[in-house]
């Protein structure tokens, strides 16, 4: 298991919420599983937020598949 000791960044990050897609997060960012392993350390990602993913927390492409449908507003 590889567990995070780095320091936030300064630098900002930036999640954008795609039309019946993922969420994609630009910026510096660790992707932190839940027993603390570092699955992703980059500046660019797309996560799931369908829930049909096959490699959650990352989006597969599968909401194209499933015909998940959020216009991505918010609310
Ligand atoms: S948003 Fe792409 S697989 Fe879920």
């Amino acid at each position: 298991m590889s567990e995070s000791t780095s320091q936030p960044s300064n630098e900002s990050v930036t999640i954008t919420v795609g039309a019946d897609g993922p969420l994609e997060v630009s910026g510096p960012v660790e992707i932190i599983a839940a027993d603390g392993t570092v699955l992703r350390e980059t500046s660019k990602a797309y996560l799931c937020r369908c829930g049909h993913s096959a490699n959650k927390p990352f989006c597969a492409g599968a909401h194209k598949r499933e015909g998940f449908v959020d216009a991505g507003l918010g609310g």
